[in-house]
């Protein structure tokens, strides 16, 4: 079976995809895969890719149409297997805040945030008793785009002073926009895979950014961020988080792999802030660390993906 990596894609992501794709075709090669990887610089070139019908198809795109679903959807009509979750768990993985309304729904706790769109009565509707609540946890915000990802165009703010800015570069981005309590406590994150037919977490990372901020500098610089991993937790807060992130996979209805992003807040309580379907593969990236840490090579795990996206 050929293995066609989709990477590049257009938009603030394309960078990262670039190098997920080179590093997933450069793994899945040394797996002993026949690989090519494939630049779809936009739909006109994944239309194209999608007319030929061959092999399968590895995608290594991030945010758009490569990983909201679009091409999923594309890829389900003319037959061709693909890696990941099918379109349905990809649009309510990006669009936050639909994801944020199955997990609450589920008993996953989620921050609290107010969605805006770009008209003006929405934002009117932040001021007042709705931004006193958000405010109340920590006394900061977060600003960001509703569906996107790589921390592009999130902005955190320490009191409503520079709302409007945010909003303004959050709306570059989406027309949608979310405004969120900002949760103070540690950053983790847990990649979820299938095994025998049953997903289970790989060892949980902390994210210590060295800027403060986990931003797209601190992801993609090496050297940007310190990872612990595993992180350490006590046994019963560990629970918890493998608890979240697989109720987190489950409630979208993803397939072979997905990685959650959580807060543990002050309280050592989870915070589930998204779930990715497609997450960054690139060599500073945490699915092929959390990988490592469970001593699964990184062309090992990428060959589970394709396995059990087949099933
Ligand atoms: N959106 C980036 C690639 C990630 O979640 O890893
Ligand atoms: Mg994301």
């Amino acid at each position: 079976m050929k293995i066609w990596v989709l990477h590049g894609g257009e938009g603030p992501e394309r960078e990262v995809s670039l190098r997920s794709g080179e590093a997933v075709a450069s793994a899945l090669l040394e797996r002993g895969y026949e690989t090519e990887p494939v630049d779809l610089r936009n739909r006109g070139d994944a239309s194209a890719f999608i007319e030929k019908k061959e092999g399968f198809a590895f995608i290594a795109l991030h945010g758009g149409w490569g990983e909201d679903g679009t091409l999923q959807a594309a890829l389900e009509m003319a037959g061709i297997p693909f890696s990941g979750s099918r379109h349905a768990s990809c649009a309510l993985a990006m669009d936050k805040t639909a994801g944020k309304a199955l997990f609450r729904e589920k008993g996953i706790p989620v921050p609290k945030g107010i969605e805006v769109s770009r008209r003006g009565a929405d934002e009117e509707s932040l001021s007042g008793a709705c931004l006193e609540e958000l405010l109340e946890r920590s006394g900061k915000l977060v600003v960001k785009p509703c569906c996107s990802g790589s921390t592009v165009g999130v902005s955190i703010l320490d009191g409503p002073g520079g709302l409007g800015d945010a909003l303004e570069e959050a709306f570059r981005h989406d027309g949608r926009v979310l405004v969120e309590e900002y949760i103070p406590g540690r950053e983790i994150t847990v990649t979820v895979h299938e095994r025998h037919g049953k997903p289970v977490c790989l060892p949980v990372i902390e994210i210590r950014p060295r800027g403060g901020f986990y931003d797209y500098g601190s992801k993609y610089t090496p050297g940007g961020s310190e990872y612990r991993v595993p992180a350490p937790l006590e046994e019963s807060v560990l629970k918890a988080v493998e608890h979240a992130a697989l109720g987190s996979y489950k409630a979208l209805g993803c397939r072979a792999y997905a990685r959650v992003d959580l807060r543990l807040d002050d309280d050592d309580l989870p915070v589930v802030l998204e779930l990715n379907t497609v997450p960054g593969m690139t060599a500073t990236s945490l699915v092929p660390k959390a990988a490592a840490a469970a001593g699964i090579s990184f062309g090992e795990f990428l060959g589970m993906v394709v396995e059990n996206s087949l099933s």
